[in-house]
C-alpha cells in the first residue's frame, strides 16, 4: 500500500529552475520552520510537496544551528524524507505529545479550516496533528481561499472501510448536494488503497455554505467512515508563500 503522494512528488528543484509555485511553497515552509521549531521539540511532519521544503529547512537548522528535534512522520513519504535528511525519527508510542506539527493543505479558508488528504494521508495526518500543541500549515498562495470549495475542486476526501464504500456513497448522495467519487489509482486498475487499507470517496460540487463542523461530526458517525479530510478548528496558523516573494501569515 503506497501513499499516492509518493509517486507524484517531484524531486527538489534547484533554485534557478524553481517555478513560482515551488518558490512560494519553499518560502512558506522555510518561514514556518524558522518561526516554530525550537531545540528539544517533538515535531509532526505532514505529507505532500510543500513538506519537502520544511524537512529541507529543518535539516539545515539541525546541521548549522545544532537544533535537536525528533520527528513523527504522517506517511511513508514523510518517513522517507526524514530518513534521507538524517533527521531523528520517533513515533506516537514513544512520544505521544508533540510540540508542533507542520503540514500542507489542499485548501485553507478564512477561519483556518482545511481540506486535506489530496495525497490520501488524511487519517495519519489528523492523528498526528491532534497530538500536537500547534498545527502550522504551509502552502502556496493557490490554497488560500475564503470558503472551502472556492479554490480547490478535487473535493473533500472521506476515508472509508472498503466493504462500506458503496452504501456510504449512496447514503451521502441522498443527503448532500454533490458527488462522492471512489478515488481510483492513476492507471484506473482499481481504487486507491490508503496506508490503512481503506478506500477514499472524494466529495465534489458540495454546497460551499455548509456548516463544516456539523457536517464533519455527521460524517464521522456513519459506520464505515474512518476519517474525513475536513480539519476543523485544528490549525493555529497558516503560512502562504505569495507570488511576489512575500509570505502571508494567517
Ligand atoms: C496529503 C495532504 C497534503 O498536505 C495536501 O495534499 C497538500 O499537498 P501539497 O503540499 O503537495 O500541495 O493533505 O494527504
Amino acid at each position: 500500500k503506497t501513499c499516492p503522494l509518493i509517486a507524484t512528488f517531484s524531486p527538489l528543484l534547484s533554485q534557478a529552475s524553481m517555478t513560482s509555485l515551488e518558490a512560494a511553497k519553499r518560502l512558506a515552509a522555510y518561514q514556518a520552520v524558522n518561526q516554530h521549531i525550537k531545540s528539544g521539540y517533538i515535531v509532526g511532519i505532514g505529507s505532500g510537496s510543500t513538506v519537502i521544503y520544511a524537512v529541507e529547512r529543518l535539516a539545515q537548522r539541525v546541521a548549522t544551528e545544532k537544533v535537536v528535534v525528533s520527528c513523527v512522520p504522517t506517511s511513508f513519504q514523510a518517513r522517507q524524507l526524514l530518513v534521507q535528511n538524517q533527521l531523528t525519527l520517533t513515533d506516537l508510542d514513544v512520544t505521544p505529545n508533540l510540540d508542533v506539527c507542520i503540514d500542507g493543505a489542499d485548501e485553507v479558508d478564512s477561519n483556518l479550516d482545511l481540506i486535506k488528504g489530496g495525497g490520501g494521508c488524511l487519517l495519519q495526518e489528523k492523528i498526528v496533528a491532534s497530538c500536537a500543541r500547534k498545527l502550522i500549515i504551509i502552502a502556496d498562495y493557490t490554497k488560500n481561499s475564503s470558503q472551502l470549495g472556492e479554490q480547490y475542486k478535487k473535493g473533500i476526501p472521506i476515508e472509508v472501510a472498503p466493504m462500506a464504500y458503496f452504501p456510504i456513497k449512496t447514503r451521502l448522495e441522498a443527503k448532500y448536494q454533490g458527488q462522492f467519487m471512489l478515488r481510483m489509482a492513476v492507471n484506473k486498475a482499481g481504487p486507491v488503497v490508503t496506508h490503512n487499507g481503506n478506500f477514499i470517496l472524494d466529495w465534489t460540487n458540495f454546497d460551499q455554505t455548509l456548516e463544516w463542523k456539523n457536517v464533519n461530526q455527521e460524517l464521522a458517525l456513519i459506520p464505515g467512515v474512518v476519517e474525513t479530510g475536513l480539519f476543523i478548528q485544528m490549525a493555529q496558523e497558516a503560512y502562504f508563500g505569495m507570488p511576489n516573494g512575500s509570505v502571508k501569515v494567517q
